[in-house]
């Protein structure tokens, strides 16, 4: 089966403007109190989650591990006219590519989920060298803990309609191997004047973890004033209700 990364066109296909809106919004209310200049998202994609917070102003860096989605997210970053540097790199090895820190460092999209428990941990501890004393470390992630509790197998997406008539139907079809991995079919039919002229299945292997993880890796890091949220965050909702939630954190 194919990995969806190095089909960053097929991605993007998931992001309109309105969601794009939704996500500006959100960062608006949730860094509202922080003295935020410049941020580096380290799973950065191909950006759309990250291009609503050059709209808010902010000064805006980039680093992923797939070339195929910064590539992408290069021409999407020109066509917009924005100035975003952007880097190809694991997150567990940020410090190997980076000298510099910023005010805010970010993994955005669910994306911790990618690496195995430990390569959380670490992750976690190269983001935080390379944020600034009094800085904040951000990340946004599906409620793993909610996920393993309610173990569903099938998840269905709003159809869309883009601009040029094609429907896109999304189903995602959940698996849970022995190892503890969770590994996600997407499956994709194209619709045009009712007729399904194309499917495509993509798969994503995941590995879950729990906010206990995260608390537990930033206490020991000495951040303090967590923040937990859905997201987007509307209004706040108990932790097992949420299906995805960001974290926001300040270093000592
Ligand atoms: C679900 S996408 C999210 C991308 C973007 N933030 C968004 O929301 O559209 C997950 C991203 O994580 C990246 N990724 C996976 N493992 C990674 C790693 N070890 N280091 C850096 N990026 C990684 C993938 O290449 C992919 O672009």
């Amino acid at each position: 089966m194919a990995d969806l990364y190095d089909f960053p066109e097929i991605y993007d296909e998931r992001f309109t403007q309105a969601a794009n809106d939704v996500y500006r919004m959100h960062y608006q209310k949730l860094f509202a109190d922080c003295d935020i200049r410049d941020i580096l998202d380290c799973s950065f994609g191909t950006g759309d989650l990250t291009f609503e917070l050059c709209e808010l102003g902010y000064s805006v860096w980039g680093s992923d591990l797939s070339a195929a989605m910064l590539e992408q997210g290069a021409k999407k970053a020109a066509q917009k006219g924005y100035d975003v540097p952007l880097t190809q790199c694991d997150f567990r090895e940020l410090t190997r590519h980076f000298t510099r820190q910023f005010d805010c460092v970010m993994s955005t999209g669910s994306s911790l989920g990618h690496v195995d428990n430990e390569g959380v941990r670490t992750a976690l501890r190269q983001m935080d060298a390379l944020v600034r004393p009094g800085g904040i470390l951000y990340l946004d992630t599906r409620n793993w803990d909610l996920e393993l509790r309610s173990k569903k197998h099938i998840q269905f997406a709003q159809p869309f309609t883009r601009d040029d008539g094609e429907r896109i139907h999304m189903v995602q079809v959940w698996e849970y191997p022995p190892d503890g991995t969770i590994r996600i079919n997407v499956c994709n039919a194209y619709e045009r004047d009712g007729r399904i002229y194309r499917q495509e299945i993509y798969e994503e292997s995941l590995h879950p973890f729990s906010i206990e993880l995260v608390k537990g890796t930033l206490a020991g890091l000495g951040y303090r004033d967590l923040v937990i949220k859905p997201l987007p965050y509307f209004e706040d909702r108990d932790f097992m209700d949420t299906p995805w939630y960001c974290l926001r954190a300040r270093k000592a």
